[in-house]
């Protein structure tokens, strides 16, 4: 069992404040990603919690014990980089037993626990080979055997898939949060990737500027976030720019900044407050047909995506929408269309400054 607790972590790199006083609990066995732009403090934090950099100020715990100042080799912690760093001389199983031999493991333990590991990431046929005879994803899931092997109590990863194509991504996902669950390891996943955050966290805490912005379950995030920031930063939105008329129980009347459309969204702010309201494609409405609550548009731009075709609408009522195209109701570019939503999926936000 390993709980990771950080506290009031501050890390400031000459006069330039990185990470500004960060709190973070990681219950046992949890898959937590940082997310956020570049910039933004992760690895800063990942490579405190390895002991690779010794932070300003705060503390961090495992199990409630202080490990701030201990160095990595005694933190129990396994570690997985973008580029993987496998030792180009050395064998798959080599590369593997690497972390044991550092602890004085027997060779014939080595041996079976590195070929154990090996198995569980289906690398254990290819033991023999060097690091350039695989391919990025073989080398991948050798990188994360050989974090795992030395059974830690925390698996760290800094943008683990950041060499790998689409596919090979979408796959190393699936198979690292698979290998992570089975072995029930406490890991924290740093990444840009928002889809990659929402796939195979059970939990993302958002960074802007060293800070954490909010965090939560991967659906609570996406469907009722806090910050217009996180509202764009994951999934995709049309922030429109709104001014609160007056509002109660959760409910707010809006009008749009630069027309008289009035309508009702989602959330609690004052009015006179300047606001934005996150509308998702999928809650936006693009019909033939007017109705009362609908705006006028034409649809400019149609594009394809397989699963998905989404919809760039012009309104002069709301600016620029993008909508969702519902299944079997093609509407070409050109097409004029009146949109709508619900005001359960208009979520009024506080606007961001920046
Ligand atoms: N060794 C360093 N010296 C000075 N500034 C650094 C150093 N490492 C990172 N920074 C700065 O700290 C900020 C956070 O960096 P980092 O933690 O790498 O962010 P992220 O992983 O989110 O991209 C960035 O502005 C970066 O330029
Ligand atoms: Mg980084």
């Amino acid at each position: 069992m390993s709980t990771l607790e950080i506290e009031k972590l501050r890390i400031v790199y000459g006069k330039y404040v990185a990470v500004d006083g960060l709190d973070l609990t990681i219950p046992h066995g949890q898959l937590v990603s940082l997310l956020g732009p570049s910039g933004s403090g992760k690895t800063s934090v990942l490579r405190a919690i390895g002991g690779y950099l010794p932070p300003t100020s705060g503390t961090i715990k495992v199990n409630g014990r202080d490990i701030t100042r201990d160095p990595p080799q005694v933190r129990d912690m396994g570690m997985v980089f973008q580029n993987f760093l496998l030792f180009p001389h050395m064998s798959v199983l080599d590369n593997v037993e690497f972390g044991l031999r550092m602890r004085q493991v027997s060779r014939a333990e080595r041996r079976r626990r590195a070929m154990e590991t090996l198995d569980m990431v289906r690398m254990s046929a290819f033991a023999a080979r060097l690091p350039f005879q695989l391919s990025g994803g073989q080398q991948q899931r050798v990188a994360l055997a050989r974090a795992l092997v030395i059974r830690p109590a925390i698996l760290l990863m800094d943008e683990p898939m950041g060499a790998l194509d689409a596919k090979l991504r979408a796959e190393a996902q699936e198979e690292i949060r698979a290998v992570q669950k089975e072995v029930g390891v406490t890991a924290i996943l740093v990444t840009h990737d928002q889809q990659e955050a929402m796939a195979m966290s059970d939990r993302i805490v958002v960074m802007r500027d060293g800070a954490i912005l909010e965090e939560g379950e991967p659906g609570r995030l996406y469907r009722e976030p806090r910050t217009a920031f996180t509202a764009e930063f994951l999934g995709t939105t049309t922030l429109l720019p709104v001014e609160v008329l007056g509002g109660e129980g959760g409910r707010c009347r809006v009008r749009h900044s630069t027309s008289k459309h009035e309508f009702l969204a989602t959330g609690d702010l004052r009015a006179g407050e300047a606001a934005s309201v996150s509308l998702r494609p999928e809650e936006i409405l693009c019909s033939h047909e007017a109705t009362a609550d609908s705006i006028a548009g034409r649809v400019t731009k149609r594009m394809f995506y397989g699963v998905n075709t989404f919809l760039r609408v012009e309104t002069s009522e709301a600016g620029s929408l993008l909508a969702l195209e519902a299944p079997g109701a093609v509407m070409g570019e050109g097409t004029g269309v009146h949109v709508s939503w619900r005001s359960e999926g208009a979520r009024v936000l506080p606007r961001d400054p920046s």
